[in-house]
């Protein structure tokens, strides 16, 4: 079973006792981004260190190596994801990702009264580069309602489906609800009607074993920062057939094959194709220490461990009788609520106060506010190393926390 105590030895956050308002940071804002572990850390030095050199541009032994450890992160998240090598396209994050697949994909092949169906749960990243697109393409945009537990439903999704449909963009775990949707059965139906499901894994693949064969989704993308690797650095899964007829988002060096004078271009394969520039290379390997992490605590762990968080977190928090929680049911490892009668950028300050960090305010989910009612909420997200006192930290400040500012302010 996965120690937490244990793992905080691993991660320079917690050897150094890292404070917050003179007290012990307790994290909880891990579905923004996460700690970094000695492993990650010492990978990126490394390649400051001992393996500086660029990739896929040298006869020389030291870009040799370094092009052979590219390709190994490569296959281990392949590996990771249960996919091919090929099929792993590096970005600098979710966000690039999506874009990659909304204008490389989308705007290509998007025409007039074709639509792509997006839910309100959506994070910003997933909502508007499709926006963009369907303004280039006349495409429209159409949104699969959410059950009254803010679920993201297949009956809901056939119910909206239409011989219009193209693109289906949705999260696998929302960044507020963190309902887990099912990837699977979602894709069997959008299949069905002929269109393709782009899958935003940014607070999935982080929490839950991700096996994309089986999903069979056609498009997944997450990013690093949110899996103990370095930020900067992000994944784009593509079916390969579908990533040789998307165009690249970028272009320039180290992604073609050739090019004249005449305008005449060959562009490599994927997933280089879609590679500009200079990699980023220290995120890569980072990356590859990330995974090696994770994979060595074991996902299933990590998955029962943010369950048991999330469950405890929920039922804590509900004995106070001084929480509205607006996702008390799902499994993500994600707690929003409101301290009742506190603005929720009131409730994170207070929280800092005593050395919690939590986000507040709408998670870039900003179509989201209409389901929940209100404008804000206070998110409290979990991870690997976090323990039930950090929940009871929290707990027993939102219990105060409004008698305390009501005392002050
Ligand atoms: N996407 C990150 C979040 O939800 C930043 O907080």
């Amino acid at each position: 079973m996965l120690d937490p105590y244990a793992l905080r030895s691993d991660f320079p956050m917690y050897v150094n006792d890292i404070k917050m308002q003179g007290r012990s940071l307790v994290f909880l804002d891990n579905a923004s981004t996460t700690f970094k572990p000695y492993s990650v850390e010492k990978a990126v030095l490394r390649y400051y260190e001992t393996e500086t050199s660029n990739s896929h541009r040298g006869d020389y032994d030291l870009c040799y190596k370094l092009d052979q450890e590219v390709l190994s992160t490569r296959k281990k998240v392949a590996t990771f994801i249960g996919c091919e090598p090929e099929e792993v396209v590096f970005t600098s994050g979710t966000t690039a990702s999506l874009n990659l697949v909304a204008f490389g994909y989308g705007a290509k092949y998007l025409k007039e009264g074709d639509e792509i169906l997006l839910t309100q749960a959506e994070h910003a990243s997933n909502v508007l580069p499709w926006f963009k697109v369907a303004e280039m393409t006349g495409a429209k945009i159409g949104y699969i309602p959410l059950d009254e537990e803010g679920r993201l439903t297949v009956a809901n999704l056939k119910k909206t489906l239409s011989a219009r449909t193209k693109i289906v963009a949705v999260a696998h775990v929302s960044n507020v609800l963190a309902h887990i949707a099912p990837i699977k059965e979602l894709a069997a139906a959008v299949h069905a009607s002929g269109a393709l499901l782009v899958v935003d894994g940014a607070q999935s693949v982080p929490h839950i074993p991700t096996d994309v064969k089986d999903l069979d989704c056609d498009f997944l993308a997450f990013s690093g920062h949110k899996m103990c690797g370095p930020t900067g650095i992000g994944v784009l899964y593509g079916k390969f057939d579908l990533l040789k007829k998307t165009d690249p988002f970028m272009t320039g060096g180290g992604m073609n094959a050739k090019f004249d004078m005449c305008g005449d271009v060959g562009y490599l394969a994927p997933p280089l194709k879609f590679e500009a520039g200079t990699q980023n290379l220290e995120g890569i390997i980072g990356l590859g220490a990330a995974v090696d992490y994770l994979r060595k605590i074991g996902m299933d762990e990590v998955e029962k461990h943010d369950e048991m968080l999330k469950e405890y977190c929920v039922r804590k928090l509900s004995e106070t009788g001084m929480a509205d929680i607006y996702n008390p049911t799902s499994k993500g490892a994600i707690v929003a609520f409101n301290i009742k009668g506190v603005f929720a950028q009131d409730a994170a300050t207070f929280l800092n106060s005593r050395g919690i960090a939590c986000r507040s305010g709408n998670h870039c989910a900003k179509i989201l506010i209409d389901y929940l009612g209100v404008l804000a909420t206070v998110r409290a997200s979990f991870y690997v190393y976090n323990t039930k006192e950090d929940i009871d930290a929290l707990v027993d400040a939102v219990a105060h926390g409004k008698e305390f500012l009501d005392a002050y302010f």
